[in-house]
């Protein structure tokens, strides 16, 4: 462990972090000015609304943050967990650092004490400043980023929104979860489109990327219009070379009327806050990820990232109360053009102490490193994948290979059930999951909070299970 002031990667100081972190937002700065009336629920008035003057908003964090040294044990420190239990279970539910909790609390007080006059003066600059802290944490735009409650709503909203038509189509695959094809399903059963699923492999462990995405480019047809998928599906922890789908499909995509254009459209959940990726390295149209598992975000948020070019293939569903001009349009019985990322976050009123204090919870994680938090999460996750793939009597399903893996590991032990094993790691006080599929793996997902003593402490429980 260094006694220096660095954490992430070798030779990137904390201060050279956090000024990258403050350029990315001050370039981030201009989310459009436009002219809303006074006094309406969801609007302020734009003199008063230094937001609209362009001006970073972003409530400073009265909280000092400091990461002495590249020290995962301060990392750890900054969680209230309770540490009788091992959580390898980052891929569920999270916890919150402390400076999240923190900021909630500091939100929540000031909305307690005057709900009104609070929400008056933050609802719309720190929303978008959250906008802006997830599209520089993310390489995207924060003009196209819309803030969600979850990935299931952010996903919900992305399809139903989808512009298409009858005789066009989504592929999809039979890897991806639930939320993705019963919005699918729910959309197609509207728009009359079809959705097709495909299946790229028979076993994880084997598939490799030229398999992937030769079997996804052939099975596009002049009809389809969306790959829907998944970055880091959560059934067998494979991760989806989405950068490499990406660069396929602008091949495909070359010659098409851009409203023809095949979408590329991720459930970004299992990567988002793991790995050390941008909307531009990944090359996709949309991404919908919630920020309350491994970004380990308030609970209750989300976001999804447009390219903003593919912003006019979709439609906003739920009214928003962030969009400039929204409520003027309304008054005035007009339309209020372009989709934008502030169109598409729902309006209403929310639990704005955890939607405002996102802005911590990305920096947090630009604090500790993007980098340094991929290469982490690598170590533990391989560290578990080799152990368990030496062991005759549990059969890994995730590929040990860091380009096909990220975080999840998933596994089964013949002979007994996932919600069995799942049991008996709970006995021994270590939480991991079942895959709500039909097929049923067992996952621990270790996350840069874990220790190697963690890992070693399941290995050793999973080494001694059948007896
Ligand atoms: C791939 C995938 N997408 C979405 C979800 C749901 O995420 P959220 O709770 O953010 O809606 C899960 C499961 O938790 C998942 O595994």
């Amino acid at each position: 462990m260094s006694g220096s002031n660095e954490i992430g990667p070798p030779g990137l100081s904390r201060r050279s972090l956090l000024a990258g972190a403050g350029l990315g937002l001050a370039a981030a700065g201009a989310v459009a000015a436009q002219e809303v009336p006074p006094g309406l629920p969801g609007d302020g008035p734009p003199e008063s609304d230094p937001d609209f003057a362009g001006q970073d908003t972003a409530a400073p964090s009265p909280e000092p943050v400091a990461a002495p040294g590249q020290n995962w044990d301060w990392v750890r420190s900054q969680w209230a967990l309770d540490w009788s239990w091992v959580n390898l279970s980052a891929m569920l539910f999270a916890s919150n650092p402390r400076i999240v909790r923190n900021a909630i609390t500091r939100h929540r007080e000031a909305l307690d004490a005057n709900p009104v006059t609070y929400l008056e003066a933050n609802q719309r600059p720190l929303q978008n400043a959250a906008r802006r802290a997830a599209g520089q944490y993310f390489g995207a735009d924060p003009e196209a980023v819309a803030l969600t409650e979850s990935t299931t709503s952010g996903i919900g909203l992305v399809y139903n929104g989808l512009i298409i038509g009858y005789g066009e189509e989504v592929l999809t695959t039979t890897h991806d979860y639930y939320v993705t094809h019963e919005s699918l399903r729910l959309a197609a059963q509207r728009n009359g489109a079809t959705v097709r699923r495909i299946s790229l492999f028979d076993q994880a462990r084997e598939a490799s990327i030229p398999q992937i995405v030769g079997r996804l480019m052939g099975a596009i047809t002049e009809r389809t219009r969306v790959l829907a998928l998944t970055w880091v599906h959560s059934s067998t922890g494979l991760k989806m070379p989405i950068g490499a789908i990406a660069r396929a499909l602008r091949g495909v995509n070359a010659g098409r009327e851009p409203h023809k254009r095949v979408l590329l459209c991720v459930d970004g959940v299992h990567g988002f806050g793991v790995e050390d990726e941008t909307m531009e390295t990944l090359g996709c149209d949309v991404l919908a990820a919630g920020c309350h598992k491994w970004l380990f975000g308030p609970r209750g948020t989300g976001v999804v990232f447009f390219r903003p070019d593919a912003l006019p293939r979709f439609s906003p569903t739920i009214p928003s109360f962030l969009a400039p001009g929204a409520y003027s349009a309304w008054l005035g019985n007009y339309d209020p053009g372009p989709n934008t990322g502030a169109r598409m976050t729902p309006g209403g009123f929310k639990a704005f102490e955890h939607v405002w204090a996102l802005n911590e919870a990305f920096q947090f994680h630009n604090m500790v490193g993007k980098a340094a938090i991929a290469a982490r999460t690598r170590q533990l996750a391989s560290r578990l994948k080799l152990a368990l793939s030496q062991m005759p009597h549990i059969a890994l399903r995730t590929p040990i290979d860091p380009a096909l893996s990220a975080g999840i590991v998933s596994f089964d032990v013949p002979g007994l059930s996932a919600d069995g094993v799942v049991r008996r790691l709970r006995s021994a006080r270590i939480i991991g999951s079942a895959a709500p599929y039909l097929t049923r793996h067992v996952r621990l997902t270790p996350s840069f909070r874990n220790t190697e003593a963690d890992v070693d402490f399941a290995v050793q429980v999973l080494a001694d299970i059948r007896r």
